[in-house]
């Protein structure tokens, strides 16, 4: 069955000027975007996206991080689409992503690793709900 994930190009990747490449991976990977923006996250946001972090080591610097500037947030579409996408993007840390995955291409360290992926179902309708409204789902 088709199903969805949730992305977000983080903020390093939006800097270092990697947006239309990283999109260009994912369209090449069969993705159909259902949503897709611009946006920063507030402190609140962050704190709130990745509560279940909170009491790791860096949960702070990981906050401060994805508060520092824009992100591109998305809804995917694909079969498979959560399994699928993790392969894509690779390892968490970019030293440890298969070549040609796009940390192994675009990540700076295991903390700017230039994408998020949803590693759930039910956390990728969670994840997607946080930042968009049904009115922008397509
Ligand atoms: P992600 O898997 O998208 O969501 C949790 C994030 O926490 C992860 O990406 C990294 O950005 C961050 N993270 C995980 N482990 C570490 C670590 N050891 N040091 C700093 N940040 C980390």
């Amino acid at each position: 069955a088709t199903n969805r994930t949730f992305t977000m190009i983080k903020p390093d990747a939006v800097e270092n000027g990697h947006t239309g490449a990283i999109l260009e991976k994912i369209n090449a990977a069969g993705f159909r975007i259902v949503a897709m923006k611009k946006t920063q996250m507030t402190q609140r946001d962050a704190e709130t996206f990745y509560g279940v972090h909170s009491e790791r080591p860096f949960f702070g610097e990981l906050v401060a991080f994805m508060t520092r500037g824009p992100i591109i947030a998305a809804i995917l579409e694909k079969d498979n689409a959560v399994e699928d996408f993790r392969t894509l993007i690779g390892a968490t840390n970019p030293a440890e992503a298969a070549e040609g995955t796009i940390r192994q291409l675009y990540a700076t360290s295991i903390g700017e690793n230039a994408v998020h992926g949803s590693d759930s179902d039910e956390n990728a309708a969670i994840e997607g709900a946080f930042h968009f409204s049904g009115r922008e789902m397509f």
